[in-house]
């Protein structure tokens, strides 16, 4: 980590975390949200919340007098470039991401349109539509095993393993069916590993592991088991560890990232690894990943959050 400096408390001024909406990962982005307004209000700062998913959110930031927002939310509405957006117009200065890089990021066939053509490492992909045919995405993909799942979701909601047609059929209904832009990519059997930006650093690797019971890293694993293991820092090589954070942060810049994110890999059993995915506003909770990496940077929740809040300045 760069040296930090961080702002005294009153500079920052009113400030308002927005938390909840309205999403698939409404419940996730409460906890996230409670979690940094007490580290704001740990630093002394004059914090308040706003659930954008029960106030009319832009009477209560134009009348809130708010001199900068810390954006708490995940999934459609908050991650994707609605609330940057507003916020944008309201000149209110936010955390993270503008409302064009969160759009590309929430989409994951355009993010990884965008990373192929700037050649970095992704998976072959394919949006599905109802009436294709399992064996046609198996040839295309070139794979007999692969997943289903929405573009344009967050936290493992809809993400199936499709290795026949029943399964697809079920898998297309799981991810939201007719009306959802739904993609399918080879599945991976391997090892999943994220890396945090935090301005123009990339802190410490983790890898996920989900415990037997879990196909893969699906929500029960994420927010409500006890037995998912998270490695800080991951037990890779040191050329390899190098390797993923040069292409972690080159992966968040070519979508137009600044502020802070997440990018998320997969590793083959071959050591090959993919990027499959990044989050413009990462969980933020006691159990989630970017706190986990902070800490072993040497930066506590509090700094995290304040360092994070001190970029709108
Ligand atoms: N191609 C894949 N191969 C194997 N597992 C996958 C694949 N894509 C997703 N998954 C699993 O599903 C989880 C959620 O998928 P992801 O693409 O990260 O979407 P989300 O936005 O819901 O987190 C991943 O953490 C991983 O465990
Ligand atoms: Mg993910």
């Amino acid at each position: 980590m760069s040296q930090l400096l961080l702002p005294q408390a009153s500079a920052f001024g009113k400030v308002v975390v927005l938390y909840g909406g309205t999403s698939a990962e409404r419940e996730v982005s409460l906890n996230s949200g409670k979690a940094v307004y007490d580290g704001l209000l740990a630093y002394g700062i004059d914090a308040h919340l706003l659930d954008t998913g029960k106030e009319d959110v832009i009477s209560a930031l134009r009348d809130g007098d708010y001199a900068r927002a810390f954006i708490v939310l995940h999934g459609r509405g908050g991650e994707d470039g609605e609330i940057q957006s507003i916020l944008h117009y309201l000149k209110i200065p936010f955390t993270g991401s503008d409302m064009a890089s969160c759009a590309i990021a929430m989409d994951k066939l355009v993010t990884k349109s965008v990373w192929r053509d700037a050649g970095l490492p992704v998976l072959p992909d394919m949006q599905v539509y109802a009436d294709d045919s399992y064996e046609s995405i198996a040839q295309e993909l070139r794979s007999a095993c692969f997943v289903v799942k929405p573009a344009l979701e967050g936290s493992s909601v809809g993400v199936s393993r499709v290795s026949n047609q029943q399964e697809f059929a079920a898998a297309f209904i799981a991810a939201g069916g007719a009306g959802e832009k739904i993609m399918a990519e080879p599945w991976i059997d391997g090892r999943e590993l994220t890396y945090t930006v935090l301005g123009e650093d990339v802190l410490p690797s983790i890898e996920i592991i989900a415990s037997g019971s879990h196909v893969f890293y699906d929500y029960e694993a994420k927010y409500l088991a006890d037995d998912t293991r998270y490695l800080c820092p991951a037990p890779i090589e040191a050329a390899l560890d190098g390797a993923l954070r040069e292409d972690a942060l080159a992966a968040f810049l070519a979508v137009g990232g600044s502020g802070w994110g997440r990018v998320d890999y997969l590793l083959d059993e071959q050591g090959y690894a993919s990027l499959l995915e990044v989050n413009m506003v990462p969980g933020m909770t006691s159990h989630s990943l970017v706190p986990l990496a902070a800490k072993e940077a040497g930066l506590d929740f509090t700094t995290l959050v304040v360092a994070i809040l001190a970029q709108t300045m």
